[in-house]
């Protein structure tokens, strides 16, 4: 059985990869910033354990991992982001800058915060593996020109991650970035590709394949390789 800790997971595609791996038989430590409201997540039957955080806040974060010390985790899903200011004000031409610096804290420096507190966790976990749930608007070879400030934050946790493959793979620690697909979640919208199970399952599936023989990779929900 396998122990993870997802972020994101009250609602959308991490709450649909939290009922995945509860029906499994894994445990799972379910992040989100409002347990007391995480009604769906309390819904769900299996080893769920609902923690509280909030990715862009460093007290936050490090509070978790004090409550989880001595937790072997063998995966850290990195799925909390936001999809930023509004779209007229993340353009080429206008941008509320207070509101490009919230999305990277979330979006690029959440997943480094929830990394680097849980490493102790990861260190006693079995074939341990860091995965961050990225977006196809971060990689530079799509040239789709919408939401400037969200795609940067994408862009910026891709090269993180890249980077934290290489001196992670020295702990025998994997690490992989996944594009979940257009998914019909309340940052998809209802006119969306994928329903958040149909994403979920798929993801899961990558997270299945990712080790140190392929870390560093970044991959499409469908198991596809995405270009960077
Ligand atoms: N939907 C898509 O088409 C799509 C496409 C590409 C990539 N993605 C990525 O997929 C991931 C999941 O998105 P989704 O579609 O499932 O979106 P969603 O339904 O809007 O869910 C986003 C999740 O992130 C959490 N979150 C946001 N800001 C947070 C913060 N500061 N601290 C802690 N949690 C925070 C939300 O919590 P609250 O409910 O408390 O806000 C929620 O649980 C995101 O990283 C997103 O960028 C989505």
């Amino acid at each position: 059985m396998t122990t993870l800790l997802i972020t994101g997971t009250n609602k959308g595609v991490g709450l649909e990869l939290t009922k995945i791996y509860a029906a499994r038989g894994d445990t799972v430590y379910a992040a989100c910033r409002n347990p007391a409201e995480a009604e769906a997540l309390k819904a769900i039957e299996g080893d769920v354990k609902i923690v509280e955080v909030v990715v862009g806040d460093s007290a936050s974060v490090t509070a978790m991992a004090a409550s989880l010390e001595g937790v072997a985790i063998d995966v850290v899903v990195n799925n909390a982001g936001m999809a930023g200011p509004s779209f007229d004000q993340q353009t080429t031409y206008a941008m509320d800058f207070e509101g490009w610096a919230e999305t990277f804290n979330v979006n690029s420096m959440g997943p480094v915060r929830v990394m680097q507190a849980l490493l102790p966790n990861l260190r006693s976990g079995t074939e341990a593996k860091v995965v961050t749930i990225t977006s196809q608007m971060g990689a530079l070879s799509l040239d789709m020109v919408a939401a400037h400030a969200y795609c940067a934050s994408k862009a910026a946790i891709n090269k993180f991650m890249r980077m934290a493959s290489i001196d992670l793979k020295k702990e025998d620690i994997a690490v992989g970035l996944i594009h979940p697909g257009w998914v019909q979640t309340d940052m998809g919208g209802p006119r969306a590709d994928l329903t958040p199970l149909e994403s979920a399952e798929g993801v899961a599936a990558v997270i299945d394949q990712l080790s140190l023989s392929n870390t560093g990779g970044f991959w499409k929900w469908n198991g596809e390789t995405h270009d960077w």
